[in-house]
C-alpha cells in the first residue's frame, strides 16, 4: 500500500521527504512524485537532471526491519522492480551494480537510497528513483524509454507501473533475500568485469567476482578480497 503526494515542482523529492519527516508529517508508504526537480540529487553528490516532461522523479518513504549492511539489498530490489516494470513495457533491461538500470548499454534509470535516523534508530528509508522518459541531452551515456521504444508514453501510465513494481519488489526483500540476490546476479553486467573504486583515498582496480549475502560487491584486487557497498546517505534527527 502507498499514498502519493503530487508536486508540480520541488528542489528534490528526497529533500521534500526529509522536510515532511522533520515536521512529523511523513507517513510510512508515502510516494512523493514531482513533475520537475530544480536540485535533483544523484549518487555520490552528483546532480540529477530532472526537467518537466522528461522523466519520472519520485521518492518512496518506507520503514523496514532490515539493518546495517543488509539495507543494501533494498538498492538491489528497487533496481529489480524497475527491470520488471520495463519488461512489462517490452524492454529487456540489465543492471550495473548497485542500482543503475541499463538499456542498450546506456543508463535509463538511477536509484538513490537514503536513511533517516532518530538517534540510533532507523526511522525511514527514502528510495529515490529517476527514470528518463525522454532523452536528457545534458547527460552523456544516458538513454530514455521513448528512444528505446520508438514511441511516446504517458507519464501517469509509466509512473503507476513503476511504482507498483518497485513497491512490490521492496516488500519481498525481508523474506526472500536469496531470490533477490539470484535474480540480481542473473541481470548484473558488473560481475566478471574490471571495476575501479576508492579505498581511503587510493584508487584500486580489481575484478568483480560475486555478490555478498547482504548485496555487497565482492572484488578480487590482485588476490586480496574487498567487499564494496553502495554508500548510504544518513540523516539523523
Ligand atoms: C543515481 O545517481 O543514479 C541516482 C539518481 C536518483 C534520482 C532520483 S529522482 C527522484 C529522487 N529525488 C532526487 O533528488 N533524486 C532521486
Amino acid at each position: 500500500m502507498y499514498r502519493v503526494v503530487y508536486l508540480d515542482s520541488v528542489d528534490s523529492t528526497q529533500e521534500e521527504a526529509k522536510r515532511l519527516y522533520r515536521n512529523r508529517e511523513l507517513v510510512n508508504g508515502t510516494i512523493i512524485w514531482a513533475k520537475e526537480q530544480s536540485l535533483g540529487k544523484g549518487r555520490h553528490g552528483r546532480k540529477w537532471y530532472s526537467p518537466k516532461g522528461k522523466g519520472i522523479w519520485f521518492t518512496y518513504a518506507f520503514k523496514t526491519s532490515l539493518r546495517g549492511k543488509e539495507l543494501n539489498l533494498l538498492n538491489l530490489a528497487a533496481a529489480l522492480g524497475v527491470v520488471d516494470a520495463l519488461e512489462d513495457l517490452g524492454l529487456k533491461a540489465f543492471l550495473k551494480w548497485p542500482n543503475d538500470v541499463i538499456l542498450s548499454d546506456k543508463k535509463v534509470c538511477g536509484v538513490l537510497l537514503e536513511a533517516l535516523f532518530e538517534g540510533d534508530n532507523l526511522a525511514f528509508c527514502l528510495l529515490g528513483i529517476g527514470l528518463n522518459l525522454k532523452d536528457i541531452d545534458e547527460v552523456p551515456g544516458s538513454t530514455s524509454l521513448e528512444r528505446e521504444l520508438g514511441g511516446s508514453l504517458s507519464e501517469d501510465f509509466v509512473f503507476k507501473k513503476l511504482v507498483d513494481s518497485v513497491v512490490n519488489s521492496i516488500g519481498l526483500v525481508e523474506k526472500e533475500k536469496e531470490v533477490v540476490l539470484s535474480r540480481y546476479r542473473n541481470l548484473c553486467l558488473t560481475l566478471g568485469k574490471e571495476v575501479s573504486f576508492k579505498r581511503n583515498g587510493t584508487l584500486l582496480k580489481g575484478k568483480a567476482i560475486e555478490l555478498s549475502s547482504d548485496g555487497g560487491l565482492i572484488v578480487d584486487v590482485n588476490g586480496r578480497i574487498e567487499v564494496l557497498y553502495a554508500e548510504l546517505v544518513e540523516d539523523v534527527r
